[in-house]
């Protein structure tokens, strides 16, 4: 068992948000990747997923599955499954919904509110905490529960990467 890796990192606006996407986006091993987002409404769950399906060639439009609760994405070599658990209040939905077998199918699962679905779920590989900081800033804790977690932990140190120009 490996022991945990936490890291925190701050992402000053969403043009960072949406950096980290970029580098996350290249890593092996995110297709079979579970990153599970923890924060308040507004926190930028639902930002940092748009920004990664986006880098990672999903077109269109990318809507939160705040009401679905789950949004599908199949690309050439990937398939995602974007989740969204605010409104399940019973675990047992959780089975009824078939959400079980989804994760225990290939692909990669993003999911907000896991805390939700606590027991439910698996372990997720990599956890990102985000919250706001007074300046608007996002404070990021990422920890890892498994070797891929760790993987992807390091991959995406900001430390590594020069300060960026371009716009949204
Ligand atoms: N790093 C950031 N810095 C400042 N604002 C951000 C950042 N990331 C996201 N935001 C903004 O905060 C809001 C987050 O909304 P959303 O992603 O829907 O939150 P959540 O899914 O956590 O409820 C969006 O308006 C987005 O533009
Ligand atoms: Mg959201």
């Amino acid at each position: 068992m490996l022991p945990i890796m936490v890291k925190t990192v701050v992402w000053c606006d969403e043009v960072a948000t949406q950096h980290f996407a970029q580098r996350l986006a290249v890593q092996p091993g995110l297709d079979r990747a579970y990153l599970a987002l923890q924060g308040d409404l507004g926190a930028g769950k639902t930002t940092l997923v748009r920004h990664l399906l986006r880098a990672l060639g999903v077109p269109g439009r990318i809507k939160s599955p705040t009401y679905a609760i789950v949004e599908p994405y199949e690309l050439p070599t990937l398939n995602i499954w974007h989740f969204d658990f605010y409104r399940i209040n019973d675990p047992r939905e959780w089975d009824e919904a078939g959400f079980r077998d989804i994760f225990a199918s290939p692909g990669m699962k993003l999911a907000e509110w896991p805390e939700k679905v606590a027991g439910c779920v698996p372990l997720a590989d990599l956890v990102l905490n985000l919250r706001v900081t007074e300046d608007e800033s996002r404070q990021v804790t990422l920890t890892a529960n498994t070797d891929l977690g760790a993987v992807l932990l390091c991959a995406c140190d900001v430390s590594a990467v020069p300060p960026h120009k371009e716009s949204l």
